[in-house]
């Protein structure tokens, strides 16, 4: 399987009034084409960190990555065309509908606008949105909203779609949903998915394989049943038990609503 995105020694300081903090010390790691990779970690291990800087939102201070062939550094064009992302918090919010929301991305990714009227309806379509193109944003529900989010990252058909905790807050059918979507994506469209989670049940589900980062370096990896056996003993016990081996802390947040894989 080919490399979509290869890091080698990827890191980022802040400076800050009270001095410097490594959010991320030095990442390797290497994404296959078609995976869906969950990355794994504490609150404050350096996930968002890592998404931003391998979606060029964030300039390393330290290390190397490439994604789809482009260099952070010396093609961040050609990095942007390659990756669509969600942020942590949802993005999307106002008084314009669906449609206009989607129409506007389009055109932002220079398409014309019947080109942009067109990839706004087949990307409702193929959310689940088509009902919902003339409501307004801002009366969306969390996981409208989110299918929202994500429909705009896919505008451009990018081959990796970056996640960070695209399922948080939703309840447990928006995020069997979202599962769902997700695995189409990749099965559909060959869409690389590099996804943040912290419902490890969701991670166990849904991902071929996991990196697991903590003070800004990775501390384990390998497929969820490989990672149960190293850290919990066996390929059966919980991935609950393999992160809190793995991290001495247990996931947040504790109190996630399990869902029926
Ligand atoms: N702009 C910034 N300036 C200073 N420190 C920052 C900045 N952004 C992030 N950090 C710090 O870097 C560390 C890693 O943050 P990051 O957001 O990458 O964590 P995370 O793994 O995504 O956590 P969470 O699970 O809570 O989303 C944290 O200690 C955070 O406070
Ligand atoms: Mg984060």
């Amino acid at each position: 399987m080919a490399a979509v995105i290869s890091a080698a020694g990827l890191a980022r300081t802040f400076r800050t009034k009270r001095g410097p903090v490594h959010a991320v010390r030095g990442i390797d790691l290497t994404v296959h084409e078609g995976e869906i990779l969950g990355f794994l970690g504490p609150n404050g291990a350096g996930k968002t960190t890592t998404l931003r800087m391998l979606t060029t939102l964030l300039a390393p201070t330290g290390g190397t990555a490439t994604v789809a062939g482009c260099h952070l550094v010396t093609d961040p064009v050609g990095v942007r065309r390659a990756c669509g992302y969600v942020a942590q918090s949802g993005g999307v919010d106002g008084q314009i509908t669906v449609r206009e929301e989607l129409v506007t991305q389009g055109r932002l990714y220079r398409l014309t606008k019947a080109e942009a009227v067109e990839r706004a309806r087949e990307l409702a379509q193929d959310l689940g949105l088509d009902g919902l193109l003339d409501r307004r944003t801002a009366a969306l529900s969390g996981g409208q909203r989110r299918r929202l989010d994500i429909a705009m990252a896919l505008t451009h058909r990018p081959r990796v779609l970056f996640l960070d905790e695209p399922t948080t807050g939703l309840d447990p059918g928006s995020r069997a949903d979202l599962w769902d979507l997700v695995r189409r994506l990749r099965d559909e469209h060959g869409t690389t998915v590099f996804l943040t989670t912290h419902y490890l049940d969701e991670a166990d589900a849904l991902a071929d394989r996991l990196v697991v980062v903590d003070h800004g370096v990775v501390v384990a990896e390998g497929t969820p049943s490989a990672l149960k056996r190293e850290h919990a003993g066996s390929a059966d016990a919980s991935l609950q038990d393999a992160f809190l081996a793995i991290t001495g802390r247990r996931p947040a947040p504790a109190d996630a609503a399990p869902v029926a894989i």
